[in-house]
This record gives structure tokens, C-alpha cells and sequence, in this order.
């Protein structure tokens, strides 16, 4: 089985052997609730890396005092079958996950943490002008604590190569800019690698740890079909319509689909927050008069990022599509 580090003090000894042994080692941070979109940053380490470490940490700080940390889906038995499950042959032998990093909430925050940002003593990393937008609109605290405990964990971890995923869009290229400004060696920017969204075979819904929450209904039929609208926006926006024609479109095929269903089924509640497009750069909104071509020229080539966020019941979920990446 996978051995567990649950100290600081023990994975830096397991750390230290691995860089006498010159082994490059591959980390994917996750929250536990494990799903097949970790299991492909997984994989995705075990190809590029000697060794692999996955940390489980249900972080305080990035969830806000009115968001869901205490029910959040805690399925350690779980996820650790997921992770012995999990094999690369590679020459001789069979490459597998080398550790499973399980700090407590103490060691990770010796300050202490609230998850009132008022009441909030000790040290945090703030990614300034890229936190606000996007995602950041209605979790303004969010990205202040995903940095903050990334940090923490690039500075134990020590990672040659880090694997985030591109279901959370912002967040891994937020975290792209911090190694960079932050100058760190463990991992550089360049090794902070993005990996593609794992969806669903048959529905097409984004993995999410969350997607525990959601009835079999509220899985199977509405939640998919924030997709759908995104795949409506796409086709749109690349056969040359503007940004506001395909969002407006889009968000008017949301809401006949939430009156239907609201119509069919009184338990099925469904509310989008916001479908936008933005720069992958700056996270601002692209312009509303945009249509491609004019975004192409005055982006020099720069994909957008089409994104989503919608409530299903009392879940909120989130999406996106890259357009126009080559
Ligand atoms: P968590 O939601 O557990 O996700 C861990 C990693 O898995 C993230 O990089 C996320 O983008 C990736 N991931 C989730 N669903 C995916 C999918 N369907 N396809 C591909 N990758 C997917 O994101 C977090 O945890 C936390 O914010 C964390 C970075 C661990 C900091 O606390």
C-alpha cells in the first residue's frame, strides 16, 4: 500500500532521499473526494516523473464562512483505493503513486486560520489584480486561500513538476503567475504543468468532487446542460457571431431549460451565475462588441477563455471551454 505522511517532519525525510537519489518528483494537490479528473494529473505525473506524491487537504482558508468546508465529501478510504489503483508500466516495473502527504489543519496553519478574512492572524499570499474577476466575483476570498495554501505546500512538497487541472481555469494559471513572481525553483513556472478536464462518458459533465451532492436528476439531466449552452456560445462565437449575440443566446437556452425542468420536476432548481468570455492573461472580460476575428488582432493569437459557473439545487458548479487554442 501507499505509504501516508502525515508530518511535515517525516515527508521532508522522504523528500531529502529523493533528492540525493537525483529523482524528479510529481505532485498533484488535491482536496480528497477523489475522482477520475485527479486520477489523470496522476497519471500525467507518473508518466513525466521518477516519483509522485499527492497531497489531501480540505484547506479552511479558501472556503468562506457561508460555503459548504464542513460537508464538504471526506472519502479517505476511498481515494486511497483510487491511488493504489493507479499504475504506469514503465521498463521493468510498475510505476504507482509514491506517497500520500495528509497534513492536519495545525501544521499547515501554525498561525491558526478563520475563515473570517477579518479575523485572520499569520501570513497569506495574495495574487493581486488576478483574484477579483471570474470565479473571484462571487468567492472574493477564494484565491487569496488557494495561494496561500500552495505556497505552503510547493514549500514542503518541493515539487520538480506540479499538475493542476483545467476545470479550475483561473486557478492554475493564477498559481502559473505566482511561482513565476514568487521566484520559486520548486516547481518553476515552465513545470507547472494544466491538464484537460475529465468529463463524464455519457453526459459530458465536468468531474467535481461536488457532483456528490447532486441528486441522480439534478446529475443525469440538468447539470449537463451548462455544457450545452457553453458548446452553443462556441459555435456561435467561431462561425463569426459577437461575444454578446452567443452569451445572450446561450443564456436564454439556460433559462428555457430551467423553466422546463421546473415544470417537470419541482425538485429540480437550476440558476446560472455567469457564463462569460475572458483573457487568459489579464482574466478581463473580453470587450462585448468583440467578434472573433476583431479579439484574434488585437489579442495576437491569445485563445479566450469561455467559462460558466451555474447553482444546481444547492450546488454551484463551474466549467469552462478554451477558444480558439491552437
Ligand atoms: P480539488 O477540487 O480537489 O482539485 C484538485 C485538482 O484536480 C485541481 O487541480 C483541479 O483543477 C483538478 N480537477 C478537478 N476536477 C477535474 C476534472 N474534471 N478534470 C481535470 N482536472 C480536475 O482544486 C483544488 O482541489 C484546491 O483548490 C487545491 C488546488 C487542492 C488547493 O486547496
Amino acid at each position: 500500500s501507499i505509504p501516508i505522511l502525515t508530518s511535515v517532519a517525516s515527508y521532508r525525510k522522504w523528500r531529502q532521499k529523493a533528492f540525493e537519489e537525483k529523482k524528479s518528483v510529481g505532485f498533484v494537490a488535491t482536496m480528497g473526494a477523489l475522482h477520475d479528473g485527479h486520477a489523470s494529473l496522476v497519471r500525467h505525473s507518473l508518466v513525466d516523473n521518477d516519483l509522485t506524491v499527492v497531497s489531501i487537504f480540505v484547506n479552511p482558508a479558501q472556503f468562506a464562512p457561508h460555503e459548504d468546508l464542513t460537508t464538504y465529501p471526506r472519502t479517505l478510504p476511498h481515494d486511497l483505493e483510487v491511488l493504489a489503483a493507479l499504475s504506469l508500466p514503465t521498463g521493468n516495473d510498475l510505476r504507482t503513486p509514491s506517497a500520500v502527504f495528509l497534513p492536519s489543519v495545525h501544521d499547515m496553519y501554525p498561525s491558526g486560520i478563520s475563515q473570517n478574512v477579518a479575523d485572520q492572524k499569520g501570513t497569506f499570499v495574495e495574487v493581486k489584480g488576478f483574484s477579483h474577476q471570474m470565479e473571484g466575483q462571487t468567492r472574493p476570498t477564494f484565491f487569496r486561500g488557494v495561494s496561500t495554501v500552495v505556497t505552503k505546500l510547493f514549500n514542503i512538497i518541493q515539487p520538480t513538476r506540479t499538475y493542476f487541472g483545467q476545470k479550475d481555469i483561473q486557478q492554475a494559471l493564477l498559481l502559473r503567475r505566482m511561482t513565476r513572481d514568487l521566484l520559486l525553483s520548486h516547481p518553476t513556472p515552465e513545470n507547472l504543468n494544466i491538464v484537460p478536464i475529465a468529463r463524464d462518458p455519457i453526459t459530458s459533465l465536468a468531474l467535481s468532487s461536488r457532483n456528490a451532492y447532486l441528486t441522480q436528476s439534478e446529475r443525469d439531466i440538468a447539470a449537463p446542460k451548462m455544457y450545452a449552452a457553453m458548446q452553443k456560445v462556441k459555435s456561435h462565437w467561431e462561425s463569426g457571431r459577437n461575444k454578446a449575440d452567443s452569451i445572450n443566446e446561450a443564456c436564454a437556452y439556460l433559462e428555457k431549460i430551467a423553466k422546463d425542468l421546473a415544470a417537470q420536476d419541482f425538485t429540480i432548481d437550476v440558476k446560472l451565475d455567469y457564463i462569460e468570455m475572458n483573457d487568459p492573461e489579464s482574466f478581463e472580460v473580453v470587450p462585448d462588441v468583440t467578434t472573433r476575428t476583431i479579439w484574434e488582432a488585437e489579442a495576437k493569437g491569445r485563445p479566450v477563455i469561455l467559462s460558466a459557473a451555474m447553482w444546481v439545487g444547492k450546488t454551484r458548479l463551474i466549467d469552462n471551454i478554451i477558444l480558439g487554442d491552437k
